[in-house]
């Protein structure tokens, strides 16, 4: 008894340190890409915040190819109408990859938005909308992109809220052959972000501010000297664990709650838009 209590002890102290192995600081991953007066790091935190003067953000250092990106984040209190807060993927070029998170803003007591999209050489156009079961802008809550060769699913405290499958053989585009950063952001997007854009940011409710912490990525990282090669280990290599089988599906549990989200909180999704698409995308036909 006193051996397996011991033992248990072991793990859950084994687990705090790799918890803590995983997450790494700001400075070690990111930089600041635009306006850096913007942010600003205290302790463990990272707030990035909107005036009227600009909006900021960060990118990663490096560039990754599968694996798992997370970070806690939480979003503007109070009225954040006409504001996004993103934190995503992206690669460089014109015929770039994307894998979006972006937080819609709200007047006070009004629900934000989670909108996900994904870009495959060069064209989005895949959003879905989603609201969120808990007050986003109360606490931190963990955001994830998992990005395999199977599939990318988008994941909120863990709880999958989409799932993009690889569909090539069906002749749709995967996002597999170009690296991406990672990358986080505060700015205006009042035009569209908020109720159709029908509500603007009012600026004398701001700085609107952001906090991001706990930043994990457990991902396929390309070291610039060997770029090409590692690339294609990171897609082909069995030892990592993005690329193997058991990576193929969701498990029982994380497909109900899947089936729940979208029953619950799922509010629009492109692959429902027929006026927006007069033939559906083919990604969207099962
Ligand atoms: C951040 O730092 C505070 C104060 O040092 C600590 O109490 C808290 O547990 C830390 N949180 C995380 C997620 O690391
Ligand atoms: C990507 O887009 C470019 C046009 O921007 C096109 O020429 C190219 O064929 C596309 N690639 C694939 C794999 O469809
Ligand atoms: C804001 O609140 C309105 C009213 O509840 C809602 O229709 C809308 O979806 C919410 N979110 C955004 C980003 O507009
Ligand atoms: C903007 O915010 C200020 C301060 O909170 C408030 O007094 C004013 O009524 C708001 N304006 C609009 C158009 O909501």
């Amino acid at each position: 008894m006193e051996q397996l209590f011991k033992c248990s002890a072991l793990l859950v102290i084994l687990g705090m340190v790799l918890d803590l192995a995983m997450s790494a600081s700001f400075s070690e991953l990111f930089e600041p890409n635009w306006a850096p007066d913007h942010i600003l790091n205290e302790g463990n935190l990272t707030r990035l915040s909107l005036d009227t003067n600009s909006g900021c953000g960060f990118q990663s250092k490096s560039t990754y190819l599968f694996g798992k990106v997370n970070a806690e984040i939480k979003l503007i209190e109070g009225d954040s109408a006409g504001t996004v807060t993103a934190f995503y993927m992206r690669s460089e070029g014109f015929n770039h990859d994307e894998l979006d998170f972006e937080f819609l803003g709200n007047v006070s007591g009004e629900p934000y938005l989670i909108q996900t999209n994904v870009y495959t050489n060069g064209t989005g156009d895949r959003e879905q909308r989603h609201t969120l079961w808990f007050d986003p802008t109360a606490d931190f809550h963990t955001y994830a992109v998992s990005w395999t060769r199977y599939s990318i699913v988008f994941l909120v405290d863990e709880i999958p809220i989409r799932v993009y499958a690889n569909k090539e053989e069906e002749g749709v585009l995967f996002p597999k052959s170009q690296a991406m950063g990672i990358y986080g952001s505060v700015w205006n997007a009042d035009d569209w972000a908020t109720q159709g854009g029908r509500v603007k940011t009012n600026w004398s409710d701001g700085p609107f501010v952001s906090w991001f912490r706990s930043f994990g990525v457990d991902a396929c990282e390309l070291k610039p000297d060997d770029e090409d090669n590692m690339l294609v280990q990171c897609r082909e290599s069995d030892q990592f664990w993005w690329n193997k089988p058991a990576m193929g599906g969701l498990s029982r549990h994380k497909t109900h709650q899947l089936k729940w989200v979208r029953a619950k909180h799922l509010v629009y999704d492109y692959c429902k838009d027929t006026t927006r698409f007069a033939q559906l995308p083919k990604e969207c036909v099962n």
